[in-house]
C-alpha cells in the first residue's frame, strides 16, 4: 500500500456504496463493531488519519479535534444533525465538517407521520393488546383516538423536514401552524402554513411535531411550562433530537394527563436506559432513532458522506458543509 494515499477512519460500517467510493484512493479503516468505538479509541484513531467519517453517536469534541489537528483535514458526518460535533472548535482549527442534508428529508418526514398516526390511532397499543388476547369483540368505545383529518398541526422548526411534514398534512385537510425564528413567506403560501408564536401554537395544536436542530437555543425548548400550555388532548411527536424536550417534564405531562400522548424517535440519553420511567407508559410510542432509516436514504447518505470526504481530502470545498465559516 502506498503511504501517499490518505487515510480515513470510518466509525461504523456504513452502506457499501459509500465505502466503494472511497476505497480506490484511500486507506480505509472501518470500525467493525455494532456499537460505536469508545471515546478513547476515537481520539486515538483520529490522531492517525487525514479524514474522519463519523456518526451522530460519536462525540467529536474540542479535545479530540485539537489532538487530531493539523493532520486531520476533514470530518464527514453520516447524518444531517451535527450537534455531536464541536463546530466552533473545528472551524477554529480549519477543519471543514460535512453533513448529509436533503437526502433524508422525505424519509424523516414519512417517519414523523408514521409516529403521529401510530400515536393518534394507538397502533402500537392495539398490537400489544391483540397479541395478549385483549380483542374480545368489536366495541363502540374500544381503542378510541382522535381524528387526524381536519385537525390542527403545529410544526416547530420549519426547515426542510418541517416543510416536508407540512406537505403531507395537506392530504389530511389539516390546518397548519408553524413556529420558526425566521418566517418563510414562500412556503407559507405554497403550503398554507401560518406562522404562529410558539406559545399560541402549543395552545392551539392537536399535534405538535418538532423539527428543529439541537443547539443552545433549542435545548429543552419543550418543558414544563410548554406542556402546561398544550391541550389535554394534544399529541407530541419528536423526530429531532432528544434534548429539545425536557424528558422528565414529558414523563410528568404524560403520566398526569396534561397531554394525551407522545411519539418519539429520540431521547435525552440514547439508547434510553431500560429503567427509564417513560418506558412504563402506555400513552407513549417510542422508536430507536430510526427516522432516516430507509434503504434509499441511508445509501444516499453514505454517498454524500463519501463525497464530502473526498472533497475535504483534496482540500476542495465540501459539497455540503456544516461549518461554512471555515472557508471565510
Ligand atoms: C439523524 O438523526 C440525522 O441527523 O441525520
Amino acid at each position: 500500500m502506498s503511504t501517499s494515499r490518505p487515510s480515513v477512519f470510518v466509525t461504523r460500517r456504513i452502506p457499501q456504496l459509500g465505502l466503494d467510493l472511497l476505497a480506490p484512493t484511500i486507506d480505509l479503516e472501518v470500525w467493525p463493531g455494532e456499537l460505536p468505538p469508545p471515546y478513547e479509541t476515537l481520539v486515538e484513531k483520529s490522531r492517525q488519519v487525514d479524514g474522519l467519517l463519523c456518526l451522530l453517536t460519536d462525540r467529536i469534541d474540542r479535545p479530540l479535534l485539537e489532538s487530531a489537528a493539523p493532520r486531520l483535514k476533514v470530518v464527514s458526518q453520516f447524518a444531517v444533525g451535527v450537534d455531536n460535533i464541536d463546530l466552533a472548535a473545528a472551524t477554529a482549527l480549519g477543519i471543514p465538517v460535512g453533513n448529509t442534508p436533503g437526502v433524508l428529508t422525505e424519509t424523516t418526514a414519512d417517519f414523523a407521520w408514521a409516529l403521529l398516526m401510530a400515536a393518534a390511532r394507538r397502533v402500537v397499543e392495539a398490537d400489544k393488546l391483540t397479541r395478549r388476547g385483549g380483542w374480545k369483540t368489536w366495541g363502540p368505545q374500544f381503542m378510541l383516538g382522535p381524528d387526524i383529518y381536519g385537525a390542527t398541526l403545529g410544526i416547530v422548526g420549519f426547515g426542510r423536514i418541517g416543510q416536508a411534514v407540512a406537505r403531507r398534512a395537506g392530504g389530511f385537510g389539516m390546518r397548519i401552524l408553524y413556529f420558526d425564528h425566521k418566517r418563510d413567506l414562500e412556503a407559507e403560501k405554497s403550503l398554507g402554513a401560518v406562522w404562529t408564536p410558539l406559545d399560541s401554537l402549543l395552545a392551539e395544536a392537536d399535534f405538535v411535531t418538532l423539527h428543529t436542530s439541537l443547539n443552545a437555543g433549542t435545548f429543552h425548548l419543550v418543558g414544563e411550562s410548554q406542556f402546561a400550555k398544550m391541550k389535554a388532548s394534544a399529541i407530541l411527536v419528536n423526530t429531532s433530537r432528544g434534548p429539545v424536550v425536557d424528558q422528565q417534564a414529558l414523563y410528568t405531562a404524560l403520566s398526569s394527563g396534561q397531554i394525551a400522548y407522545a411519539a418519539i424517535d429520540v431521547t435525552e440519553q440514547e439508547p434510553i436506559p431500560g429503567n427509564d420511567p417513560l418506558l412504563s407508559l402506555d400513552n407513549l410510542v417510542i422508536a430507536p432513532h430510526i427516522a432516516s432509516a430507509s434503504i434509499q436514504a441511508r445509501n444516499k447518505m453514505a454517498l454524500m458522506a463519501a463525497e464530502n470526504m473526498l472533497a475535504g481530502l483534496r482540500r476542495e470545498k465540501l459539497p455540503t458543509c456544516a461549518n461554512p465559516a471555515v472557508y471565510a
